[in-house]
Protein backbone atom coordinates (compact mmCIF):
# COMPACT_ATOMS: atom_id res chain seq x y z
CA UNK A 1 0.00 0.00 0.00
CA UNK A 2 1.13 3.49 -0.56
CA UNK A 3 1.93 4.94 2.60
CA UNK A 4 2.17 8.42 2.97
CA UNK A 5 2.26 9.67 6.80
CA UNK A 6 -0.97 9.36 7.90
CA UNK A 7 -3.02 12.08 9.56
CA UNK A 8 -6.26 9.89 9.41
CA UNK A 9 -6.25 6.07 10.25
CA UNK A 10 -9.26 3.69 10.10
CA UNK A 11 -9.62 0.56 11.23
CA UNK A 12 -11.91 -1.84 9.67
CA UNK A 13 -13.65 -5.33 10.39
CA UNK A 14 -16.56 -6.92 9.38
CA UNK A 15 -18.96 -6.22 12.30
CA UNK A 16 -17.23 -3.06 13.81
CA UNK A 17 -18.36 -4.54 16.47
CA UNK A 18 -15.67 -6.77 18.19
CA UNK A 19 -11.63 -6.28 16.29
CA UNK A 20 -11.80 -2.65 14.71
CA UNK A 21 -13.52 -1.09 18.39
CA UNK A 22 -10.59 -2.63 19.67
CA UNK A 23 -8.08 -1.16 17.40
CA UNK A 24 -9.47 1.91 17.20
CA UNK A 25 -9.09 2.16 21.26
CA UNK A 26 -6.03 0.82 21.80
CA UNK A 27 -4.25 2.70 18.93
CA UNK A 28 -5.57 5.96 20.03
CA UNK A 29 -4.31 4.85 23.83
CA UNK A 30 -0.75 4.04 21.95
CA UNK A 31 -1.22 7.53 20.19
CA UNK A 32 -2.38 9.43 23.79
CA UNK A 33 0.50 7.98 25.27
CA UNK A 34 3.07 9.34 22.57
CA UNK A 35 1.54 12.79 22.43
CA UNK A 36 0.07 12.82 18.86
CA UNK A 37 -3.22 11.06 19.08
CA UNK A 38 -4.56 14.98 18.66
CA UNK A 39 -3.33 15.15 15.37
CA UNK A 40 -4.34 12.35 13.87
CA UNK A 41 -8.45 11.49 13.15
CA UNK A 42 -8.41 7.82 14.52
CA UNK A 43 -12.21 5.68 13.53
CA UNK A 44 -13.58 2.20 12.67
CA UNK A 45 -16.07 1.04 10.73
CA UNK A 46 -17.27 -2.66 9.48
CA UNK A 47 -17.53 -3.52 5.76
CA UNK A 48 -21.02 -5.42 6.58
CA UNK A 49 -24.11 -3.08 8.44
CA UNK A 50 -25.72 -5.70 10.92
CA UNK A 51 -24.80 -3.79 14.07
CA UNK A 52 -25.21 -0.49 13.04
CA UNK A 53 -25.96 1.78 16.26
CA UNK A 54 -24.61 -0.85 18.85
CA UNK A 55 -22.00 -0.15 20.98
CA UNK A 56 -18.95 -3.10 20.84
CA UNK A 57 -19.14 -6.39 21.84
CA UNK A 58 -19.17 -6.72 25.74
CA UNK A 59 -16.73 -9.19 25.42
CA UNK A 60 -13.99 -6.39 23.63
CA UNK A 61 -15.29 -3.62 25.90
CA UNK A 62 -14.05 -5.94 28.54
CA UNK A 63 -10.74 -6.75 27.33
CA UNK A 64 -10.55 -2.90 26.84
CA UNK A 65 -11.59 -2.18 30.54
CA UNK A 66 -9.11 -4.81 32.27
CA UNK A 67 -5.75 -2.64 29.76
CA UNK A 68 -7.14 0.54 30.90
CA UNK A 69 -9.10 1.67 28.15
CA UNK A 70 -12.65 2.46 27.84
CA UNK A 71 -13.80 1.91 24.33
CA UNK A 72 -17.80 1.38 25.61
CA UNK A 73 -18.55 5.18 23.59
CA UNK A 74 -18.17 3.92 20.34
CA UNK A 75 -20.87 3.26 17.88
CA UNK A 76 -20.99 0.95 15.29
CA UNK A 77 -21.04 2.51 11.58
CA UNK A 78 -20.55 0.78 7.91
CA UNK A 79 -17.62 1.80 5.82
CA UNK A 80 -18.86 4.71 3.35
CA UNK A 81 -17.68 6.05 -0.18
CA UNK A 82 -16.72 8.99 1.87
CA UNK A 83 -14.18 7.01 3.69
CA UNK A 84 -11.92 6.42 1.18
CA UNK A 85 -11.49 9.87 0.42
CA UNK A 86 -11.02 11.07 4.59
CA UNK A 87 -8.44 8.28 5.60
CA UNK A 88 -5.65 7.81 3.90
CA UNK A 89 -4.98 4.77 6.04
CA UNK A 90 -7.32 2.08 5.83
CA UNK A 91 -6.19 -1.03 7.88
CA UNK A 92 -8.70 -3.68 7.52
CA UNK A 93 -8.39 -6.79 10.08
CA UNK A 94 -7.97 -9.66 7.44
CA UNK A 95 -7.38 -10.04 4.16
CA UNK A 96 -11.59 -10.28 3.13
CA UNK A 97 -12.08 -7.10 5.16
CA UNK A 98 -9.20 -6.07 2.84
CA UNK A 99 -10.38 -8.01 -0.66
CA UNK A 100 -13.91 -6.22 0.46
CA UNK A 101 -12.67 -2.56 0.94
CA UNK A 102 -10.70 -2.69 -2.53
CA UNK A 103 -13.37 -3.94 -4.31
CA UNK A 104 -15.37 -1.13 -2.98
CA UNK A 105 -12.56 1.56 -3.10
CA UNK A 106 -12.93 4.00 -5.88
CA UNK A 107 -10.62 4.61 -8.66
CA UNK A 108 -7.04 6.17 -6.98
CA UNK A 109 -8.33 4.82 -3.88
CA UNK A 110 -7.02 1.46 -3.26
CA UNK A 111 -3.94 2.14 -2.69
CA UNK A 112 -4.95 3.44 1.14
CA UNK A 113 -6.12 -0.03 1.99
CA UNK A 114 -3.83 -2.58 3.02
CA UNK A 115 -3.70 -5.43 6.11
CA UNK A 116 -3.01 -4.21 9.33
CA UNK A 117 -0.96 -6.24 10.92
CA UNK A 118 1.30 -6.29 7.60
CA UNK A 119 1.34 -2.50 7.22
CA UNK A 120 2.67 -2.29 11.01
CA UNK A 121 4.94 -5.10 11.49
CA UNK A 122 5.04 -6.21 7.95
CA UNK A 123 3.74 -9.59 8.86
CA UNK A 124 1.34 -10.76 6.41
CA UNK A 125 -1.27 -12.14 9.32
CA UNK A 126 -4.55 -11.70 10.25
CA UNK A 127 -6.55 -10.40 13.53
CA UNK A 128 -8.34 -13.60 13.67
CA UNK A 129 -12.34 -13.24 13.81
CA UNK A 130 -13.14 -13.44 17.85
CA UNK A 131 -17.16 -13.18 17.44
CA UNK A 132 -17.89 -16.91 17.19
CA UNK A 133 -15.10 -18.15 19.53
CA UNK A 134 -14.52 -17.72 23.61
CA UNK A 135 -13.12 -15.21 25.45
CA UNK A 136 -9.78 -15.95 25.15
CA UNK A 137 -10.05 -15.04 21.51
CA UNK A 138 -10.88 -11.56 22.75
CA UNK A 139 -7.27 -11.76 25.01
CA UNK A 140 -5.29 -13.32 21.58
CA UNK A 141 -7.04 -10.25 19.53
CA UNK A 142 -6.15 -7.52 21.76
CA UNK A 143 -2.65 -8.61 22.40
CA UNK A 144 -2.04 -8.46 18.50
CA UNK A 145 -3.42 -5.57 18.29
CA UNK A 146 -1.85 -3.83 20.89
CA UNK A 147 1.57 -5.46 19.46
CA UNK A 148 1.05 -3.60 16.28
CA UNK A 149 -0.96 -0.44 17.22
CA UNK A 150 2.86 0.22 19.27
CA UNK A 151 4.61 -0.31 15.93
CA UNK A 152 2.48 1.36 13.89
CA UNK A 153 2.85 4.55 16.31
CA UNK A 154 6.28 4.23 16.47
CA UNK A 155 6.72 4.77 12.65
CA UNK A 156 4.48 7.95 12.92
P1 LIG B 1 -15.86 -8.23 13.96
O1 LIG B 1 -16.61 -9.58 14.39
O2 LIG B 1 -15.77 -8.25 12.44
O3 LIG B 1 -14.51 -8.35 14.58
O4 LIG B 1 -16.69 -7.10 14.50
C1 LIG B 1 -17.87 -9.91 13.90
C2 LIG B 1 -18.99 -9.46 14.56
C3 LIG B 1 -20.26 -9.81 14.10
C4 LIG B 1 -20.39 -10.62 12.99
C5 LIG B 1 -19.26 -11.07 12.33
C6 LIG B 1 -18.00 -10.71 12.78
N1 LIG B 1 -21.68 -11.02 12.56
O5 LIG B 1 -21.77 -11.80 11.62
O6 LIG B 1 -22.69 -10.54 13.11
Amino acid sequence: MNQPTPRAILFVCLGNICRSPLAEGVFRHVADANGFAGRLLIDSAGTGGWHIGSPPDPRSVEVAKRNGIDISGQTCREVTDADFARFDMILGMDCSNVDELVARAPDGAGDRVGLFMDVALGRAEEVPDPYYGGASGFDDVYRMILTASRALAGRL
